[in-house]
């Protein structure tokens, strides 16, 4: 991006000292470039209704997104603080130490599970890109107990539900056990109905969905975009049709049995 610095590319080692980006690199930057200019609106809200905006970045990794998104966003606008939890410590301590190095002051890191992370009361967006499995679903229910404005996750490989339509089999609905017969197809009808089971579960907290691509399916095959963005409490249609799919589908996500949170 025009806007976008090489001294941070550098820092981030997308960019070789030669000034070259690897083909991963530049994998890596398109799909969070691309990110970044999809959560514009979402940024552009918050950033008008809020005086000191919080965006959390859940199950960070190296923090790219958190990096960028600063650079271009949070850097320009002069305001805001960038929250990034990861599990990892070692990415979690390298993360805090680039910050430093490029003195991003209101970059915060908590190094921990999701489920257990100490974070600001009230979120203003949420974004979690690639958090794994059930990640993805520890994200949302913090966006959403912190009320965030606006939640955006890309979720990764998911293996909760394609395991339940395994060990589930003999009760499943005709329909769906030959729909989830072979390895391949159980991975993808798992992933399709966490997905859906996802945004009817947002829906019923009072979240207007949108579900999209992120890029070009040739970057990446996680590549499906949830946006959420608050605009009432709740809605008991959603919340009676996400009722009514589980009892036909037979199976139990953790997004809508979820682990007692932590008290962060
Ligand atoms: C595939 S990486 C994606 C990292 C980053 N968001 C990105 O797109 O480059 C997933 C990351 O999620 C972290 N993670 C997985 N489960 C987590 C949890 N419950 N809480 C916090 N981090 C978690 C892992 O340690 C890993 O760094």
């Amino acid at each position: 991006m025009p806007e976008q610095s090489p001294e941070l590319l550098r820092e981030l080692h997308l960019l070789t000292r030669g000034g070259q980006l690897n083909a991963d690199a530049l994998r890596k930057l398109k799909q969070v470039n691309h990110l970044v200019e999809l959560l514009r609106p979402a940024l552009e809200d918050a950033w008008a209704r809020h005086g000191s905006p919080v965006v959390v970045d859940a199950a960070s990794g190296n923090a790219y997104l958190g990096f960028i998104l600063y650079e271009l966003w949070l850097k320009p606008t002069g305001k805001g603080e960038l929250w990034s939890v990861e599990a990892r410590p070692e990415l979690s301590e390298r993360a805090k130490e680039r910050a430093a190095r490029l003195g991003y002051e209101r970059m915060r890191f908590v190094t921990g599970r999701l489920e257990e992370a100490q974070l600001p009361p009230r979120i203003h967006l949420l974004t979690a890109l690639h958090a794994c499995d059930t990640a993805t679903d520890d994200a949302l229910s913090v966006g959403v107990r912190r009320e965030a404005d606006h939640l955006a996750v890309v979720p990764c490989c998911q293996a909760e539900l394609a395991r339940q339509l395994q060990e589930g089999r003999e009760s499943l609905p005709e329909w769906l056990r030959l729909l989830s017969r072979h390895p391949l197809h159980r991975r993808e009808v798992g992933s399709q109905l966490t997905n859906a089971i996802r945004a009817l579960w947002l829906e019923s907290h009072g979240y207007q969905v949108t579900v999209t691509e992120l890029t070009g399916w040739e970057h990446s095959l996680k590549n499906e975009l949830i946006l959420g963005r608050r605009v009432h409490r709740e809605s008991r249609e959603a919340q009676q049709k996400l009722h009514r799919l589980l009892l036909e589908v037979r199976l139990r996500p953790r997004l809508v049995a979820p682990p007692a949170l932590g008290p962060g």
